[in-house]
């Protein structure tokens, strides 16, 4: 059978390939572990350093298609040395969370976003594209089985990492014939333990993120060995992060490993702005940005606000600090939903970014954690974003 997909590549609507059979979670065949573990106390949760007593493989390969989906115990994988994923970065990953409600439900936040966004990245790598409706039904079923070790808790919840890798054997450089699709899962806490914490950024044009015609924009694990040793340099000189710029004109792009927002105050005209940059292929297409954008231009007066993205640059971001102009910034992503900042280390010099008194972060950054926490923690209902993947009732 050949499937065809359509699939949206930066400028370029492209035909994905898929041969073989769909995938298609009724096939599951699920093999429980014997040793089922108890849940850990909330405060010994650091993130992505414990996992469930299940994972979720499903086999691809160029003649079959999509295999049988396997929900069996947690353990290593075992693969031919030659396999292309380590040896020309055949891998790709999303990051998304599950939380248990007052209603004692655990949802999945948005997930259909996630698998939109992994099709995309495995169409840029010749890696097979998949159904998502198939995987999140998949996901909820892994969910399912270790859903006595997702975390009860304002700011508990149960990280769920998808991967996928090229597993064909041998050196030569080309299309991947078979693949892995995994998912494993991880109780986590607060990114912040005690509440937020402002972070310190050193503004990085000595080296790269992306760049147009690039990656940057996919979720691929080759996008990210490459920032840690930037990411040391800031750390020898007391800054956390890197705040990504780009081109001669200095363009912010991305905090760490999470997209960016600034808000400005226009002294002329009263009114705020809240800016990050424009998905312009070099700015990963985060859903915590885009719920940031989404819940900004729902809930926040258009009389007082302007939601923009656009270019802006560090000088930009320099003089109107110097005039007063600078309110707030924060990153946006999955495991800390907002971190806000505090400084900006930039040509010998650090930016101040204004905070609220006696607090680690800006007004709009607080409102902003609030909207998102009340979605995801079922107190608050917001479109389709929450779906329902077990009922403890
Ligand atoms: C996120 O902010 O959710 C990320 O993508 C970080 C992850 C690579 C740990």
């Amino acid at each position: 059978m050949l499937q065809r997909h359509s699939l949206k590549l930066g400028k370029f609507s492209i035909r994905t390939l898929a041969t073989g059979a769909p995938l298609d979670a009724s096939k599951l065949k699920i093999t429980r572990n014997p040793n089922p573990s108890k849940p850990r106390p909330n405060e010994e949760l650091v993130f992505g350093q414990t996992f469930t007593d299940h994972m979720l493989t499903i086999p691809w390969s160029a003649k079959e298609g999509w295999g049988t989906p396997h929900i069996k115990p947690y353990g290593n994988l075992s693969l031919d040395p030659s396999a292309c994923v380590f040896h020309y970065a055949f891998e790709l990953f999303e990051g998304l969370k599950a939380y248990r409600t007052p209603q004692n439900t655990i949802t999945m936040f948005r997930p259909d976003k996630n698998m939109t966004r992994m099709n995309k990245s495995a169409a840029r790598i010749c890696l097979p594209t998949f159904e998502s409706e198939e995987l999140i039904k998949l996901t909820g079923k892994l969910i399912e089985q270790d859903k006595h070790l997702v975390p009860q808790g304002n700011g508990y919840s149960l990280y769920i990492r998808p991967t996928m890798i090229g597993t064909s054997k041998g050196l030569g450089v080309g299309t991947p014939s078979e693949a892995l699709l995994y998912v494993i899962t991880s109780p986590v806490g607060p990114y912040y333990k005690t509440g937020f914490k402002a972070v310190r950024l050193e503004a990085t044009d000595y080296a790269t993120r992306a760049w147009p015609g690039g990656v940057g924009d996919k979720k691929l694990g080759a996008n990210y060995a490459p920032c840690i040793l930037p990411q040391l340099q800031a750390a020898e000189r007391g800054y956390q992060q890197n705040l990504w710029l780009f081109g001669p004109e200095k363009n912010i792009t991305e905090v760490g490993t999470m997209n960016v927002f600034f808000v400005f105050l226009n002294k002329v005209t009263g009114k705020k702005e809240l800016v990050t940059a424009p998905l312009d292929g070099t700015i990963l297409e985060g859903v915590t940005r885009d719920s940031v954008l989404t819940l900004a231009r729902d809930k926040l007066d258009p009389q007082e606000w302007d939601i923009n993205e656009r270019y802006y640059t560090i000088t930009e971001v320099a003089t109107r600090a110097q005039q007063g102009e600078l309110l707030e910034a924060f990153g946006s992503g999955t495991a800390a939903v907002v971190s806000p900042i505090k400084e900006i280390g930039w040509n010998n010099e650090d930016i101040h970014v204004p905070l609220l008194p006696g607090e680690q972060c800006g007004a709009l950054t607080k409102q902003v954690a609030q909207w998102i926490a009340d979605i995801q923690y079922g107190r608050v209902n917001y479109g389709n974003w929450s779906k329902t993947v077990a009922d403890l009732n």
